[in-house]
């Protein structure tokens, strides 16, 4: 994951992305301005368009690091532009859509046309408009819309501007941008300190907002002074987690790991790193992390927050847990809250048990000696039978 930040409709965003995300699917997935449509995510059909730098281009072949200092305007951030208002009321007007979906891209080359072409040439606005492709309207009322406009405001004494207003190559064009870390954040020594300290060591996994959050318990015999300095150490724990594995020297603050898992036709083996934060005095501890994995397009950013409650007297501990995740890419799709909340409900009891058995003085493996596979066939069908059952039951209550 890399940091980057740009300006996205006049406001500022920083966002740790995976190299690889189009910028598309970034605005798209992690901002929700979905007014830039996808088509044929090969640079052909147009229906991606928007500005970078004030210049058109295709979201969905320039990845989001490279617009790391950019400026990037969306449709959305057109609602107040004014060449853009005319061109909305000259399509409704010129019947200049029918479904709407190559609209966005449409309307944002007919803008860059109507402050660049000196007058309305019929030549110049199809050529113009040569890259954006509609399904539907045949182009007629299209270039009759962007004509009109043209010719309106050339009537109204607004001159072309060159150009179309671009003043210089933006970061996308010149690749010498000033980075999302160092652009703004480079004002104050302080600043920059707390920039140095997020790009390396245990810092540079981010905090994140969960988009799902769920608790979870479980008890264990053995005193809490105990289960917390078992908890401190990164490799027992690892081996206690089915399916995960190191993948490097773990330090007591950070660690970085995989974890693989197959979930019906899907096996995902995400890679990644942890920040790990404890405090002895409240016998709580925090673990935040981000991973992907490069054969489902998937990544993950994940926390696991537990407190330990000494229980009989001190002689036990419930260890309780808040688990919250946010997953994109194709396991997002398919794993749908409801189940990923039971599989994690299935992976802390085979987490608990395995504590159990570790604090009991058996070795464990697993950690040190590569990935296990977390089962997800036999998962998913404990999973479903649970389901099933918890079905039947509510329907006889
Ligand atoms: S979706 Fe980008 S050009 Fe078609
Ligand atoms: S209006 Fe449907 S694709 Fe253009």
């Amino acid at each position: 994951m890399t940091m980057i930040g740009l300006t996205v409709n006049a406001q500022p965003v920083k966002a740790s992305v995976e190299p690889r995300t189009h910028l598309a699917d970034f605005l798209r997935d992690n901002l929700d301005l979905t007014g830039t449509h996808l088509g044929c995510e090969h640079g052909v059909c147009g229906a991606c368009t928007l500005l970078v730098d004030d210049m058109p281009a295709r979201s969905c072949i320039t990845c989001a690091v490279a617009c790391d200092g950019a400026r990037v305007t969306t449709i959305e951030g057109l609602d107040d532009d004014e060449i853009t208002a005319e061109l909305r009321a000259a399509f409704t007007r010129e019947h200049a859509l029918q479904c709407g979906y190559c609209t966005p891209g449409m309307l944002i080359s007919a803008r860059d046309l109507v402050l660049r072409l000196p007058e309305p040439d019929e030549r110049s606005v199809r050529a113009g408009l040569s890259g954006n492709l509609c399904r539907c309207t045949g182009y007629v009322g299209i270039v009759r819309a962007v004509r009109s406009v043209i010719d309106q405001r050339r009537k109204r004494g607004i001159a072309p501007v060159a150009g179309g207003g671009r003043q210089a190559l933006g970061p996308v064009g010149s690749g010498n941008a000033a980075t999302a870390a160092t652009a703004d954040l480079a004002a104050t020594p302080a600043a920059k300190a707390e920039t140095a300290d997020q790009m390396s060591g245990a810092n540079a996994i981010p905090d994140f907002t969960p988009a799902k959050v769920f608790s979870d318990r479980f008890t264990v015999p053995y005193p809490p002074d105990k289960v917390f300095d078992m908890l401190g150490n990164v490799r027992q724990v690892a081996a206690c987690l089915p399916g995960a594995s190191l993948t490097g020297e773990p330090a007591p603050e950070r660690v970085e790991g995989a974890i693989r898992v197959k979930l019906g036709p899907i096996s995902a083996d995400f890679r990644g790193a942890a920040r790990i934060e404890r405090d002895l005095e409240k016998l709580s501890g925090r673990i935040v992390g981000m991973g992907s994995d490069q054969r489902s397009r998937s990544s993950t950013q994940g926390e696991i927050r537990y407190h330990l409650v000494p229980t009989e007297q001190g002689t036990a501990t419930r260890v309780e847990l808040s688990i919250g995740y946010s997953l994109k890419g194709m396991l997002a799709q398919i794993a749908r809250e409801g189940l990923v909340r039971d599989l994690a409900a299935r992976l802390t009891a085979d987490f608990a048990r395995n504590l159990d058995r570790h604090l009991a003085g058996d070795r464990l493996t697993g950690a040190t000696e590569g990935p296990q596979s977390l089962n997800g066939v036999s998962l998913l069908i404990e999973v479903l039978r649970t389901r099933v059952l918890k079905a039947i039951r509510q329907l006889w209550e």
